[in-house]
């Protein structure tokens, strides 16, 4: 099976990777959007208090952690109708990507659509369940097709490019004619600086029907959770059941002190707002300090990356950061489209992301 993906991307780093950590100073590892600050105390305790947890959890989650997403949901991005039944907790949202065609039945005649510049799991996921994979960013690229799938990204990864509400509904709209079912991975909405994205569920997208459309949550980046594994996937309550009638057959359940833990991070905004407040000064940092190095910096308007080009091929770009100690990601691990591109992550701590302005001026 592994022969029929691709090669781990991050793999191919390791000769730039020893290169950037032979600096004096040491390496800044801006490579993947991993976070790195301190888990809030509330959401530690949560988890804590919940340890002694003999039992089974259950894969449709506990009733509070559903009533906390459709809340968090509501209150944070403005989505209505939202109802608890259409909430299924994930162990990461990777994990529900990866295996969201194969949980769904399709298979070689069925197609996947994601983006052209995409987070490469939707491309492993379709690969899984061995279905056709289209790259596409505008509907007219598909011509009459009428795909199983079709992935949304905004704010997306790696690009930061936030779409329109115009956007959203044409492909919602266009979806609902052909029975598509849209799954918009809303990983960074919370993380938005210079333009406003919207949940797939937000009533001026929907008109308030789910019907058709999933949107995916993960806790890793606006909480600092990555190493929880924990997510939730919600909308359309027909899909919603049909993928926890199968998830309860493959052992797919969140753990209960995580499920405890995402309890106190959807019902507590503050820390979010911190963590937020924490990526929006890097960036303030770094932003400036890529354009002043004589980078462009495209769309990046969301989201917790900076889509860079030095308008040379991305290695040769990796290459040229690598030499003063910085590491980035090839925009070719992105897609094609990628090529002339770096994404550079503000994940990593204001010292380091200090170093890596100081290094570049
Ligand atoms: C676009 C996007 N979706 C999903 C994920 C997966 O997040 P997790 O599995 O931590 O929920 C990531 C992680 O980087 C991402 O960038």
């Amino acid at each position: 099976m592994s022969a029929s993906l691709p090669e781990f991307p991050w793999d191919t780093l390791a000769a730039a990777k020893a290169t950037a950590a032979a600096h004096p100073d040491g390496i800044v590892d801006l490579s993947v959007g991993t976070p790195v600050d301190p888990v809030a105390p509330l959401i530690r305790e949560a988890l804590a208090a919940a340890s002694s947890a003999p039992g089974y959890p259950a894969t449709a989650g506990t009733a509070r952690l559903r009533e906390s997403a459709v809340a968090a949901l509501t209150r944070r991005f403005g989505v209505t109708g939202l109802s608890e039944a259409a909430v299924l907790p994930v162990i990461g949202t990777k994990e529900l990507i990866a295996w969201l065609p194969t949980l769904l039945g399709l298979g070689a005649a069925d197609v996947v659509v994601v983006p052209e510049l995409a987070y490469p799991t939707y491309d492993v996921g379709a690969r899984l369940a061995g279905t056709q994979i289209v790259r596409a960013d505008s509907l007219t690229q598909l011509g009459p097709q009428s795909p199983a799938l079709i992935y949304l990204n905004s704010p997306s990864n790696p690009t930061g490019r936030v779409l329109g509400v115009d956007h959203l509904r044409k492909v919602v709209g266009w979806a609902r004619e052909r029975g598509v079912l849209v799954a918009s991975d809303e990983c960074y909405l919370g993380l938005a600086w210079d333009a406003q994205p919207f949940s797939v569920l937000h009533p001026s997208v929907c008109d308030g029907d789910h019907t058709g459309l999933l949107a995916v949550h993960s806790l890793s980046k606006t909480s600092s959770l990555a190493g929880y594994r924990a997510g939730f996937v919600a909308g359309d309550a027909d899909v919603v059941t049909e993928l926890l009638a199968v998830r309860k057959h493959a052992g797919m359940i969140v753990p209960t002190p995580v499920q405890a833990a995402m309890v106190a991070a959807l019902d507590d905004d503050e820390h979010e707002q911190v963590q937020r407040e924490r990526y929006a000064l890097r960036r303030a940092v770094l932003l400036p300090a890529l354009r002043a190095a004589g980078f462009s910096v495209d769309h990046s308007e969301a989201g917790l990356y900076l889509w860079a080009s030095r308008a040379q091929d991305c290695r040769e770009t990796v290459g040229w950061l690598a030499d003063r100690g910085i590491l980035v990601a090839p925009g070719e691990f992105y897609g094609p489209a990628g090529a002339r591109h770096v994404r550079v992550a503000l994940t990593a701590t204001d010292e380091r992301i200090n170093a890596a302005a100081a290094r570049l001026s």
